[in-house]
């Protein structure tokens, strides 16, 4: 049984509508403006979790069409809550496990989103993960990979709030009471895999806004360090790419400011 299934109704009940606090004032929309169109694009979720962040991006592009939405994650549970509580008409709803193959073939997607799913997956199964994700992407297909930023994890050592679980592997402190797993690697470490993945990448840091650390005061406790990493990858070297400093490795750079919308009929819980 995944992990996820067992907390996936209290995952739900405390990240709610729109991730959570980081995801709501930050980290959704700087995801969101890097995705240029959805019109005729096919588009895959992993680690989709409670689905909620695919209604945000299709509201964003309210009145473009996409080809394909596959919603997909490891938990059976977490599937179900994203298709009662997001559903999308026309999307399929898939248990994909990213440690293994993926049920597609090459080129099928235009658009790969994680989001906070590879700080869950060891190296090895990670390394599957990636070169599976860079397979099923279309030639000029975006991926797009946000994490727990390195700095923030160690941070969270440092303090001792990683715990061990029975099989070896660490836990961090999530939202509400929820542990979640984790795993310590460096930032040079993501760069490494992506790298040899044949993944060309920018990466940015992100950082907690006034209005984050407002709405989870405790942040406040670990100073000025960047809660996530956003990967922006693709199979080849995109004129997109190409035009960004830091090709491959990684870039600093603090997260714009937020706007903070909900998407129609959907309300915070
Ligand atoms: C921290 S949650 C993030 C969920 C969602 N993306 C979000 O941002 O709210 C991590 C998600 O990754 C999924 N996950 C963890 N390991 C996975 C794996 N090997 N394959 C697919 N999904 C996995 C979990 O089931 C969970 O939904």
């Amino acid at each position: 049984m995944a992990y996820y299934d067992k907390i996936a109704g209290k995952w739900h009940s405390t990240t709610g509508y729109r991730g959570g606090a980081l995801k709501d004032l930050v980290l959704n929309n700087l995801i969101i403006d890097k995705v240029p169109s959805v019109a005729g694009r096919s588009i895959l979720e992993v680690g989709a979790g409670n689905g909620y962040f695919l209604p945000l991006l299709l509201s964003r592009f309210s009145g473009q069409v996409p080809a394909k939405i596959v919603v997909s994650d490891a938990s059976g549970a977490l599937l179900k809550i994203a298709q009662r509580s997001f559903h999308l008409k026309g999307a399929e709803y898939r248990i994909i496990d990213l440690r293994r193959p993926m049920p597609f073939d090459d080129g099928s997607f235009d658009l790969v989103l994680s989001i906070m799913v590879f700080n869950e997956i060891p190296d090895r199964p990670l390394k599957c993960a990636l070169s599976e994700c860079r397979r099923v992407m279309s030639d000029d297909g975006l991926l797009l990979v946000a994490s727990l930023h390195p700095d923030f994890v160690n941070s969270l050592a440092r303090r001792k709030l990683l715990r061990p679980r029975e099989n070896g592997a660490l836990t961090m402190p999530g939202s509400g009471d929820l542990r979640l797993p984790v795993v310590q690697r460096s930032l040079r470490r993501y760069e490494d895999l992506l790298e040899g993945s044949g993944l060309q990448f920018t990466s940015e840091a992100v950082y907690a806004t006034e209005e984050v650390l407002h709405a989870k005061p405790a942040l406040r406790q670990i100073g000025k360090v960047p809660l996530a990493c956003v990967f922006t990858c693709s199979r080849v070297r995109t004129a997109w790419l190409r035009n960004r400093s830091g090709l491959g490795r990684s870039r600093a750079t603090p997260a714009a400011p937020s706007r903070n919308r909900r998407p129609p009929g959907v309300s915070q819980s």
